[in-house]
């Protein structure tokens, strides 16, 4: 099967001599929710801008639904509909007419049954009239969202899509994009709020300074780099870890209250044996957990290990 996207050898070295990308190799799978994270300045904008047709590439090649961004510019662009990380809207227009006009961008056919589902998914049907300069910012990011969908397109790039966005928002984009899966559109979005790639996303890009780290399945990197931990809160401090116990893998926190057990998720631990040595060192504890790494723990940890 055709890729969505296909990047490959691509490099960016901007006109200041910066090099911002460096030889990515990428497919995005028709109908998936591909999240790239990484921290600041680690390249997500300039990727996604070269491959909406905003930013010239200075090396390797990009392809949507097999069409070449550069020798195929129209077609590739019109596969995409792309939302902007800063908001760029003419303030004048109303709603409705500033998402007319961009479906018209695109040469396609008016659909006003269309543009009306796409506005009432993103309850801004009650605001088609209303000039944008009288919207709140997180209005003007819905219409920022139906302008980028008013063509129909089948891939959408969502560039820190709830960045400064309030809850009420996040959890509706949230819905909107799975809606837009249901619907077979493929996306991708960037963010630096992990908990978002962690709820969403199918597959996880890592990309810093320029160069793409991983590329996995969410679940698989979960579940290849997660870590779960077994923590026993004690009912009286303990001055220091008694042998018996440090051969079970067990360590001490620095105010003596809690023992913790780290272990791989792959392997079941041992936990009758650990609660039996516990008491057989004499110790009283008052509370048991587990708890499992998410992907945030995961990400920082990745991020620390390739500086
Ligand atoms: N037009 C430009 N000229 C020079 N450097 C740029 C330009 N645009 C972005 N950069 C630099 O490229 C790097 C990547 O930027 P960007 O792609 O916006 O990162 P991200 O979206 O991951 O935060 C940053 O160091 C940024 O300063
Ligand atoms: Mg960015």
């Amino acid at each position: 099967m055709v890729a969505a996207i296909s990047v490959r050898e691509l490099d960016k070295t901007y006109a200041s001599g910066f090099t911002a990308l460096k030889s990515i190799q990428l497919e995005i799978r028709h109908g998936e929710i591909f999240a790239l994270l990484g921290p600041n300045g680690a390249g997500k904008t300039t990727l996604i801008s070269i491959i909406c047709g905003l930013v010239k590439p200075s090396g390797g090649q990009v392809l949507v639904d097999s069409h070449d961004i550069i020798t195929q510019y129209r077609q590739a662009r019109a596969a995409i509909g792309l939302v902007p990380q800063e908001i760029t809207l003419d303030s004048f227009a109303t709603v409705w007419q500033a998402v007319s006009y961009s479906r018209g961008l695109f040469g396609q056919p008016a659909n006003p049954a269309y543009l009306e589902k796409v506005l009432r998914n993103l309850s801004l049907w009650d605001k088609r009239d209303k000039k944008i300069v009288t919207l709140s910012g997180g209005m003007k990011r819905r219409v920022l969202i139906a302008k980028a969908l008013a063509h129909e397109p089948r891939i959408l790039f969502l560039d820190e899509p709830t960045a400064g966005v309030d809850v009420a928002l996040r959890k509706d984009m949230w819905e909107l994009v799975r809606r837009l899966r249901n619907d077979g559109v493929t996306i991708i979005l960037t963010t630096h709020y992990i908990e978002e790639a962690e709820e969403m996303a199918d597959r996880i890009g890592v990309i810093r300074h320029g160069e793409l780290l991983l590329v996995e399945e969410k679940q698989t990197l979960m579940h290849r780099l997660g870590k779960k931990q077994l923590r026993l809160q004690l009912a009286e401090p303990l001055a220091q870890l008694p042998p018996a116990l440090a051969s079970h893998g067990l360590q001490l926190s620095e105010d003596g209250l809690t023992l913790t057990h780290t272990y791989d998720k792959r392997e079941a631990p041992d936990v009758p044996g650990l609660l039996q040595a516990v008491h057989e060192a004499g110790l009283r504890y008052q509370d048991i957990h587990t708890q499992q790494s998410s992907l945030e723990d995961i990400f920082v940890h990745l991020i620390q290990e390739t500086a």
